[in-house]
């Protein structure tokens, strides 16, 4: 009896809680090998230029909306992902620097998303040309984006 009441009150809620805290999507995924293999910003964004170099071709293209839609989805899906990752430059930085770094880059890829959503608008009102133009509104958010956030080579 108390070995069930320490499992209803106590281990019970605790795992759940633990549970509910997980993020909806992990910082680790699975290579082809099956091993857990880390996810980095660099990961993400290279499948995310990947995504914006193939939505080029197709998004002035009236015949090609649905196409250019699952493109800019699966970039917002990207670009969620990279909001919960962080550059490779914080750990260069001086710990009293990390928090306002983390935080502005934050707000540019909150942008880079709002700029995807303004996208996915056009798109839904089969305006090809305001979706170009969103398009190309995009470069300036990833040039400060990576002027910003992005480690140089030396
Ligand atoms: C159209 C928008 C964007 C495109 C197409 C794009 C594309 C890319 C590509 C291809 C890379 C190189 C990935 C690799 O090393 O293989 C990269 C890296 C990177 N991008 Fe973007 N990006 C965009 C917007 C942004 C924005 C808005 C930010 C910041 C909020 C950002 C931050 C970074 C950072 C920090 C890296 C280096 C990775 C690291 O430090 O770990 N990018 N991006």
């Amino acid at each position: 009896m108390f070995r069930f009441q320490l499992h209803a009150r106590i281990i019970l809620p605790a795992v759940l809680a633990a549970l509910s805290l997980e993020p909806s999507w992990g910082v680790a995924d699975t290579d082809k090998g099956g091993r857990e293999a880390a996810v980095t910003l660099a990961t993400v964004m290279g499948e995310f230029g990947g995504l914006h170099r193939a939505l080029r071709k197709t998004v002035k293209d009236p015949n090609a909306v649905a196409g250019s839609l699952d493109l800019v989805r699966g970039m917002q899906g990207l670009a969620a992902k990279s909001l919960m990752l962080a550059p490779s430059m914080t750990s260069t930085l001086r710990v009293e620097e990390k928090a306002s770094f983390l935080l502005g880059y934050k707000r540019q890829m909150v942008k880079l998303i709002g700029g995807l959503l303004d996208l996915e608008d056009a798109l839904l009102q089969n305006d090809t040309g305001r979706a170009h133009e969103c398009y190309r509104r995009l470069s300036k958010v990833k040039s400060d984006g990576h002027n910003k956030f992005q480690l140089r080579d030396n």
